[in-house]
């Protein structure tokens, strides 16, 4: 591997700091585990990494404010659960460290209206809605500011942030050519699972669609969703033959379950010798398997609220402490006096 580490479709420099985000729509999914957290966790054995909660995002959707704290820490039960380690990886919350908003209000200076109006998240949202929170608009430059606050060059993320980064690139380019070199253009790190579907087998596995499965739940609340995932639509009756290359759990086993027993299982849907129920049930037993470690680890975290919330203030310290010095640089080649802050 040499100089590089692999992260299955993308490698990263050494050298290269890492930094990515994650809505705190509370317990994380499987989509969001395939398609972000297991890369986050192998990536911090060699770069360093900045892993960050975005309640200042979430604010864009319908949460109410009592429960968005709750929602934090849940988030943030579920990076420790799966390995992210608060020795090696600055986790913190993103309101923790006012410089994000404050960068964003700076990168609205060089960020084009329509840019942001051709973003598919925001033409998906906004079409759903009556009136629409310029916040839902400039959602990326928010996004932009997190990754270059802390000059992140690799940024391992799901399939549908894509374009987001894209935006982050060009916002970094505009600005540097406006107030010199500075900021570095932000890979995407892709882990190679692609867009994971929710159990409608059709939608985005996303928490606001109520398609998800948490990868903290317990072995029967796995059943209870897993039981409920839509097979091959031609798959009638028992006896029917199916099709595993069309069917959304099959394309779950790749992921969860033992790589030995997919052509068995493959070739016994095919046969329609085994029928979507107990496919299912195998299914769920090996999500449950696979997170029965972090599920542990996680009812530890839950019992001590207070060590949690000391690893997050840690990771707001040591993430101030980058963001101050950004700012203060960009402060200054902007021609912003912002005396009084630290
Ligand atoms: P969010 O909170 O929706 O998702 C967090 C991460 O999980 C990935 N993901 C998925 N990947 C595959 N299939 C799915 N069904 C699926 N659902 C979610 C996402 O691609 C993402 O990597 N705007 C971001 C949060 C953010 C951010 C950032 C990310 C804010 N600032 C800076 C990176 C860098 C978002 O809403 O992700």
């Amino acid at each position: 591997m040499g100089d590089e580490m692999s992260t299955g479709e993308t490698t990263v420099p050494k050298g290269v700091r890492v930094f990515s985000g994650m809505q705190p729509s509370g317990e994380a999914h499987l989509g969001n585990y395939l398609g972000a957290l297991r890369q986050w966790v192998s990536l911090q054995d060699e770069h360093e990494c900045f892993f960050c909660i975005v309640d200042q995002h979430a604010i864009m959707g319908n949460v109410a404010p009592d429960e968005l704290p709750e929602r934090v820490l849940d988030l943030a039960v579920s990076f420790l659960a799966v390995g992210l380690d608060p020795e090696r990886s600055t986790i913190f919350v993103q309101s923790d460290v006012p410089e994000h908003t404050e960068l964003a209000w700076l990168f609205n200076a060089v960020t084009p209206v329509g840019n942001l109006e051709r973003m598919t998240q925001y033409k998906d949202k906004s079409a759903e809605l009556e009136s629409i929170p310029s916040g839902l608009l400039n959602y990326p430059i928010l996004q932009a500011a997190d990754i270059l606050l802390y000059r992140a060059g690799a940024v391992p993320v799901g399939e549908d942030q894509l374009q987001h980064l894209e935006l982050t690139r060009e916002i970094a380019r505009r600005w540097n050519a406006r107030y010199g070199e500075f900021f570095p253009e932000p890979e995407a790190i892709r882990g190679g699972a692609g867009r994971i579907l929710g159990l409608d087998g059709k939608a985005k596995m996303s928490k606001s669609l109520g398609n998800t499965v948490g990868i903290l739940a317990e072995p029967d609340e796995v059943w209870d969703r897993v039981r409920t995932a839509v097979t091959d639509p031609q798959r009638i009756r028992r006896d029917d033959p199916g099709r595993p290359e069309v069917c959304n759990v099959f394309s779950l086993h790749r992921h969860f379950t033992d790589p030995d027993r997919i052509p068995d299982i493959a070739g016994q849907c095919r046969a329609a010798t085994r029928g979507c129920v107990d496919c299912k049930r195998i299914l769920a037993d090996s999500i449950a398997d696979h997170f029965e470690e972090a599920r542990e680890r996680a009812a530890e975290l839950r019992a001590s609220p207070d060590l949690l919330r000391e690893i997050l203030d840690q990771g707001a310290r040591r993430a101030r402490t980058e963001a101050r010095a950004t700012l203060k640089e960009v402060r200054e080649r902007m021609g912003i006096r912002g005396r009084g802050r630290g």
